[in-house]
């Protein structure tokens, strides 16, 4: 073997590299078992699924903490478990949380209607002003969170300002990276103190694991990892393996959703019955600079606001064929879904439009199918508008 470092395909097949043994499985078989024989009187910590601990738990843990940088990992439930657990191992009652306003709907409704149980308060920001992030870091802060690029608009956090005033005042920043996944960004490279990410998106990328992780030092992930123990959250080791299986492709999947992405973008923005299209790779995108430099590929999320309204939306999903109307992405089949009636349900159409998000948005996530035949099926649903 050389002594560099190995590539992130390398990786994400392998995970830690070592010989290979006569007789071993070339794929780590799974492990359908909650429980293991212990040693009688030994004081070794037992294995037990809920524990996190089982052989495929801590493989997939492994691997992911080695595709981010991180010193150590731990999958949860969900996407929602990992920034529930990532939160309550960093703050405590009577803490605040300074967080971005561009944010997962869900993250917001955990933020508003479940922390001030936990006697957390929590200070919106807007991350595209600097100074506000130095103006809402009170004495009792002690978290700061945001999300890029963000869901659904596709903007684009600059970490820069945020880490040198987390480092300033020895505050812990944590970043949910879901959008970019480790192949497009990150975080911990950048100075985040800990990663969030929902599974069930481009890490396992197959629309068929429910999944979060956390990645950060070895002090904050035993932590979060006693939380998962406690709340009943861990991943079980059935999709523990599911999601390696679907991580052995996650560079190979995401380049060809970023190259899917730039291509429906570009040929949306070209397109009269669509009034604005976002997605970073764009040069009309407001953090086109940023992202290029910050970035390793724009992703296959592209935001399209159909002219005409939600009725013209709903007459454009219903002729779709080939691109399913379904809430999640990042899977390999291309997914489309509405945030007025998923992420952002429950809001006014002007607090929406407010964040960016006009009647008439609809999310695309771009699978891995051939370019050509996605556009086509776009082109022909646009046509029925
Ligand atoms: C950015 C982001 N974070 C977190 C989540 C929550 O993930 P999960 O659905 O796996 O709980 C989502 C889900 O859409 C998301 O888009």
């Amino acid at each position: 073997m050389n002594d560099s470092q190995p590539g992130r395909s390398t990786v994400a097949v392998h995970g830690p590299l070592g010989r290979h043994h006569p007789n071993e499985p070339v794929v780590q078989p799974v492990f359908q078992s909650t429980t293991y024989v212990a040693e009688v009187g030994a004081e070794r910590e037992v294995l037990y699924e809920r524990y996190g601990n089982t052989p495929n738990q801590l493989a997939v843990a492994r691997k992911y903490a080695l595709l981010e940088g991180a010193e150590a990992a731990v999958f949860v439930a969900s996407g929602m478990a990992a920034t529930a657990m990532a939160h309550l191992a960093v703050l405590r009652p009577g803490d605040r949380l300074v967080a971005s306003r561009w944010i997962y709907g869900g993250t917001r409704r955990l933020f508003d209607e479940e922390f001030g149980r936990f006697g957390i308060s929590v200070t919106y920001v807007d991350p595209d002003q600097p100074r506000a992030w130095r103006k809402a870091l009170t004495r009792n802060t002690r978290a700061v969170f945001f999300e890029s690029p963000v869901n659904p608009t596709m903007r684009v956090v600059d970490p820069k300002t945020v880490v040198q005033i987390c480092r300033e005042q020895g505050v812990a920043l944590l970043v949910d990276s879901t959008f970019a996944s480790p192949i497009n960004f990150r975080p911990i490279e950048h100075g985040a103190d800990v990663v969030i990410t929902s599974g069930t998106k481009y890490l396992n990328g197959h629309s068929d694991v429910t999944a979060g992780v956390v990645a950060g030092t070895q002090s904050v992930i035993d932590e979060v990892t006693r939380l998962a123990r406690l709340w009943g959250s861990t991943l079980n080791s059935h999709s523990a393996w599911l999601l390696d299986r679907g991580m052995k492709t996650l560079e190979l999947r995401v380049e060809r959703q970023n190259a899917n992405g730039l291509a429906i973008a570009q040929w949306a923005s070209q397109h009269p019955a669509i009034a604005a299209v976002h997605y970073p790779g764009l040069p009309s995108h407001p953090d086109h600079e940023l992202a290029s430099r910050l970035l390793s590929g724009f992703g296959g999320m592209v935001g399209l606001v159909i002219k005409g309204g939600p009725e013209a939306a709903e007459r454009f999903l219903r002729r779709l064929e080939i691109v399913a109307h379904a809430p999640s992405l990042a899977g390999v089949e291309s997914l489309v879904s509405e945030p007025r009636l998923t992420s952002h349900k429950g809001m006014s159409a002007e607090a929406r439009a407010a964040m960016g998000i006009p009647d008439g948005y609809v999310r695309l996530s771009a699978g891995i199918e051939n370019a050509a035949d996605l556009i086509a099926d776009l082109r022909h649903a646009l046509d029925g508008v």
